[in-house]
Order: C-alpha cells, then structure tokens, then sequence
C-alpha cells in the first residue's frame, strides 16, 4: 500500500545561469506515513526548500509526482500549511486575527466566537496568552512571531505541516522552549509533519524518522533513519538514552563526510532512488554486544 504522502521519481532541474541546466534532484521517491513527523537534514544549497515549495504546491516539479492521502498535489491548499523561517505573519493584523482568518476560511460554518476560542487556545498553546494576543507582529519579539505561525498552523490543522527551519532565526534558549511546545501540541494532535532543519539535535528531538540528503547537484534523499527513542521525549533526558551518541555519531558522520563521498551519486542511474533504512538500537537484546556484529543495521525499503 502506498504510504499516506508519497513522494515519486521526483526531478528538479533549474537553468543553471550560464545556458545550461542545473539538476537539482534526479527520481528521488520516499514516503511519509499519516501522523509521522519527519525531519529532513542536508547541507544548505542541497535541495531541501524545492522540495519542500513542490509538497506545499508552492512550486511544480520538473518532473515526478506527489500524492497526499489518494489526492495529486496540484497547488497549495489549506490541506497543507507551511510554517517558513521568516513567519511570514501579516503586519496589520493583530496576533489574534492572524490565526483566526485562516480558522474562519477552513470553518466557514463557525461563528466567531467558535472562530476566536479556537485561535486563543492554539495562542495559549504556545504561551500567548492575555493581551499580548491584541498586539501586532511588529509589537512582538522574534520567538513570539514564530509562535504565532506554529500556532497558525496548528490551528488548521492542515493534513500536511511543512515546516522549512522555522527556528533557524531563533535564540538557542527561545528555540528550545518553541521545540517543547511543539512537540507537545503535535504529541496532542496526530499531525503529520514534514520539517526541515540543519540542527542534529533539533532533529533527533522531534522526529520519528530523519532523512538523509546528500550534497548537491543530483542530491538525493540517501537514508532513512528512525529515531529509536521513546516518547514523550524531553532534551534533558534524551541525552541518557543509550541510542542518542549512537544516532548522532551516525547524523554527524553522514554530514560531515558521506554526503559529499556520496554527492551525486544516483543509486541506479535512470532507476528511483528510495533512501535506504537505517535502524540503530542498542537496546535491542539481538544488538548482543558479544555477537561481532556492527550494531547498525541498514534495511533496503
Ligand atoms: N527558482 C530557482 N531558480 C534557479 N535555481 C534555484 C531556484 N530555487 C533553488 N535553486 C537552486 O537549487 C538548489 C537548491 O536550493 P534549495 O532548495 O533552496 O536548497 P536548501 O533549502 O537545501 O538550502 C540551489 O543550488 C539553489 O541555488
Ligand atoms: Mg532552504
């Protein structure tokens, strides 16, 4: 059975500037399951934000397809809500209205009180609460916007949450706090969840499942790694689990060197290139640590 988005030999390719062509991704296929939250991890320039406009129907592909619950993506949509590092809020509206404009088009039966309490407990959700939800973005602090936009999204709760480094402007001390309410609401809400970031830890912390992207041009969606590592999750303590250096060994070592062995290389020319399955668990009791045997174990998918 098809997974609940699929991703399919997609291919972009961009002129290049100089008369040629620039091959960003070749048939690259890959799936996310209905509630799944998936991170994406790649060097900057390797494809991560085309990906991401062509799932959002912000952008088409050059070729390839992507499929949401049966449906063709053809154009954006309210089934998907896109979350971008900038906020993207809209300055003549309060903090308020700017969540409940997008609740009153996806709810166009509520009446506005039904409208204003959903967006105020999405704020609340968040931390933004009180007056502060009266004032405009522009009277608002940079972690206080970008909790604007996740509560905006949540708020639709959309079929698809993409969310292109949406704390990469953000304070290391701000940023942690913004993780832990979004895990929180997403723990409460069974959204599926497609993010990028260039943080490993960041990763580690949210996802179920991280996707490896080699280097560019001909980038590609290379491995598949699950985040073997219980929920609830809290940063402090998912530090003492015995797959969290194992998993980030792993992340650190695929940035730092495979991703530019790999860069360019298609798995089979011409063929789709699905990410291979890597499960690191050094809880499980056949990772014997007697038995010689590499605890990592990579499952073709
Ligand atoms: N509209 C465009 N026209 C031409 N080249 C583009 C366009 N959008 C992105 N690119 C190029 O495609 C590559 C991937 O860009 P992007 O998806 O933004 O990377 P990432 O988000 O991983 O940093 C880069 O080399 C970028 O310059
Ligand atoms: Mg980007």
């Amino acid at each position: 059975m098809k997974p609940y988005l699929s991703i399919e030999n997609l291919t972009q390719t961009f002129p290049d500037g100089a008369g040629g062509d620039l091959t960003v991704f070749e048939n690259s296929s890959f799936g996310v399951e209905k509630g799944e939250f998936v991170v994406i991890l790649g060097h900057s320039g390797c494809g991560k934000s085309t990906i991401m406009n062509i799932l959002a129907g912000l952008a088409e592909p050059t070729s390839g397809v992507v499929v949401m619950d049966g449906q063709e993506v053809k154009g954006p949509s309210l089934d998907r809500g896109v979350v971008f590092q900038n906020y993207s809020l809209l300055p003549w509206l309060s903090t308020l209205k700017n969540v409940s404009f997008g609740v009153a088009a996806r709810h166009p039966e509520w009446t506005k009180a039904q409208v204003a309490e959903h967006s105020t407990k999405f704020l609340a959700m968040v931390g933004l609460e009180g007056d502060v939800i009266r004032r405009k973005p522009s009277q608002l602090s940079g972690g206080m916007r970008q909790r604007v936009s996740i509560a905006r999204a949540f708020a639709n709760h959309p079929k698809l949450l993409l969310l292109d480094e949406p704390f990469g402007a953000l304070d290391a001390l701000t940023r942690g706090t913004i993780q832990d309410e979004l895990l929180k609401i997403w723990g409460q809400m069974e959204q599926t969840v497609f993010m990028i970031t260039h943080d490993i830890d960041e990763a580690i912390l949210l996802a179920d499942r991280i996707l490896l992207m080699t280097n560019g041009p001909k980038a590609r969606v290379a491995e598949s790694v699950e985040i073997t590592i219980p929920r609830p999750r809290y940063r402090t303590e998912i530090v003492e689990h015995p797959n969290y250096y194992a998993i980030r060994n792993h992340l650190v070592q695929f940035l730092g060197k495979r991703s530019k062995e790999m860069a360019g290389q298609q798995s089979e020319p011409g063929q789709s290139n699905r990410p291979t399955t890597v499960r690191i668990d050094k809880t499980d009791p056949q990772d014997d640590p007697e038995d010689k045997r590499p605890a990592l174990r990579a499952v073709n998918s």
